[in-house]
């Protein structure tokens, strides 16, 4: 079993039934992040619906459909994969009878890749920095796109070597601050001493699953350079952490731990 095949297994079971997206997800748990990322989706899909009168949209790892409702809600037809089994099932009964959701539990992460069908949308909430070679992934994502269509992914953690002294020290301290009110301290101990001594141990679920967060953050240059050859790019980036207070107050400073890309007007 190769690197990948393990980090889609964590996926399937590290979002097993039950699984709470919300609790460790500041742009579900906070009003200005959530609320600007559905400005953008629901922008998106009116500027497809402008240009062609509908707008088919691919959600890669919808989680239980918090923004697959926004999608629809801004009046786009949307296929959902999920590597989690739990989550897929999840939604299909959230949109039993809908015509408008289609559901795929993606095992492989990848199986949606090999499709012949285009998108005039692909959104990835949150999911990047679960895909071990996000950029050969985004390079194949390209292919589904159709002619000036769009790909919107948000919320992965900044490059770890291009942030500053500041932004590190602020996101350690402020995601340490709302550990300590989440109880399970063993598991929390023991990944802390794995992760001072630079340990990443692949059989250990929350490193895989994970995946970028415990390791260099996501290379959103990198990812800019590959799509710009076929799309306009906006790269933006902001401030993001659990607990809310911290968020509050550090939001509008200069800090800045995470990125969105806004690729449009696709150049096949
Ligand atoms: C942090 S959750 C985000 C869920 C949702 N987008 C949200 O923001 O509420 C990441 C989700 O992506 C899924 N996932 C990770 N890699 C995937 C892949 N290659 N294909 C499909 N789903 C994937 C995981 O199973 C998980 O449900």
């Amino acid at each position: 079993m190769n690197n990948g095949d393990s980090v889609v297994r964590a996926q399937d079971s590290g979002h097993a039934a039950g699984h709470d997206y919300v609790k460790g997800s500041p742009h579900l748990r906070h009003r200005r992040l959530r609320e600007d990322i559905e400005g953008r989706l629901t922008g998106l899909v009116h500027d497809a619906i402008s240009r062609t009168g509908a707008c088919r949209v691919l959600e890669i790892g919808a989680g239980h459909g918090t923004f697959t409702d926004v999608l629809v809600a801004a009046g786009a037809t949307v296929t959902v994969t999920e590597a989690s089994e739990a989550s897929a099932d999840h939604l299909r009964r959230s949109y039993a009878g809908d015509d408008r959701v289609s559901v795929f539990h993606d095992e492989t992460g990848e199986f949606v890749l090999d499709q012949d069908e285009t998108w005039d949308l692909a959104v990835m909430i949150s999911v990047v920095h679960h895909i071990p070679e996000y950029l050969k992934f985004f390079h194949r994502l390209q292919d589904l796109i159709a002619p000036d269509g769009a790909i919107f992914s948000v919320q992965d953690p900044l490059f770890y070597p291009r942030r500053s002294r500041a932004s590190h020290l602020a996101s350690r301290g402020t995601y340490f601050a709302w550990r300590l009110g989440q109880g399970n301290y063993a598991r929390g101990v023991a990944t802390r001493i794995r992760r001072l001594r630079g340990v990443y141990d692949e059989t250990v679920e929350s490193d895989l699953v994970e995946y970028h967060v415990v390791r260099q953050g996501v290379d959103e240059e990198a990812i800019r350079d590959l799509l710009s050859e076929r799309f306009h790019v906006e790269v933006f980036t902001y401030w993001s952490t659990q607990g809310p207070v911290w968020q509050r107050l550090l939001e509008r400073s200069a800090l800045r731990s995470d990125f969105g890309i806004q690729a449009t007007n696709h150049r096949p």
